[in-house]
């Protein structure tokens, strides 16, 4: 069966959760995921639990942004429909609780994928163009995962030469990715907001090459089209105030999906 044509059924709903039956298989620093141990027909699925936990700067910056949790779950939900309305698939299934989504295990592709749509933070220095500046096109960063090496930054070639995936899902990956992106600039620009930049990942879920982790303000750049404020983990990285109220204001424009 096609991920895409899965349908949910009673047994996914929150009462038929049986929590004796987690096991948690990672904890990262913004979630935590759980597998149903023992459970035949959950054998595909997780659970995954949104922390209030923040970090930037790999690591080296520590901290809580209050109800965090709650929040990008329901962004993450949110967007998620947004994308499956317009033939997006993800492994979003369903939101279960506050801080909790139901959602299919994937094969991850170890590569971080970075859309951009304006300079800023390394590639405006790196490019040396002011923060702000439109580029022509989108560009698009694949980074290596790994927390060790801090996430370098890498092209196509790597991709069979270091054996980290076929080179074709990437591909494939990368357009899906450039799609959202005319998604989401186009909702959040109808929002009165700027979708700066982005970070997602994919995995494979029966051959599929398919959207997984989370779309937040903790992976987004996004800024107010008149004030250029930032509405993102920015506000908690440069410690700017208001961190909350940025992530409210999100969950407010995607509460609609
Ligand atoms: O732009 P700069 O190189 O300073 O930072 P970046 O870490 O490459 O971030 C680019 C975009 O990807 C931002 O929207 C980040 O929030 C997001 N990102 C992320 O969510 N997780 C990562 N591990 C890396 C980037």
């Amino acid at each position: 069966m096609e991920a895409s044509k899965l349908k949910l059924t009673d047994e996914f709903m929150p009462a038929k959760i049986n929590r004796d039956n987690l096991k948690k298989i990672y904890e990262g620093k913004a979630k935590i995921l759980y597998e149903f141990s023992g459970e035949e027909d959950k054998k595909d699925l997780l659970l995954t639990y949104f922390k209030d936990d923040a970090t930037a700067f790999n690591g080296q910056k520590k901290g809580t942004i209050v109800k965090k949790g709650e929040y990008n779950n329901a962004i993450s939900s949110s967007l998620f429909k947004l994308l499956k309305n317009k033939g997006i698939n993800s492994h979003f299934i369903e939101k279960i609780s506050e801080r909790e989504m139901l959602t299919y295990h994937l094969k991850m592709l170890p590569i971080e994928f970075i859309v951009r749509n304006i300079a800023a933070g390394s590639l405006a220095k790196k490019m040396g163009v002011e923060e702000g500046v439109k580029f022509l096109s989108p560009v698009v960063e694949l980074c290596f995962k790994s927390d060790e090496l801090g996430d370098p930054m890498i092209n196509k070639t790597y991709l069979k030469a270091f054996d980290i995936c076929d080179p074709a899902n990437a591909a494939k990956a990368e357009d899906i990715a450039l799609n959202i992106n005319e998604i989401l600039s186009k909702f959040f620009d109808d929002n009165n907001i700027i979708v700066v930049d982005f970070k997602l990942e994919f995995g494979l879920y029966k051959n599929e090459v398919m959207l997984a982790d989370e779309i937040t303000p903790d992976s987004m750049r996004l800024w107010d089209k008149q004030t250029m404020e930032k509405v993102d983990k920015d506000r908690f990285r440069r410690d700017l105030g208001k961190v909350e109220e940025a992530y409210q204001r999100i969950v407010e424009i995607t509460s609609k999906y």
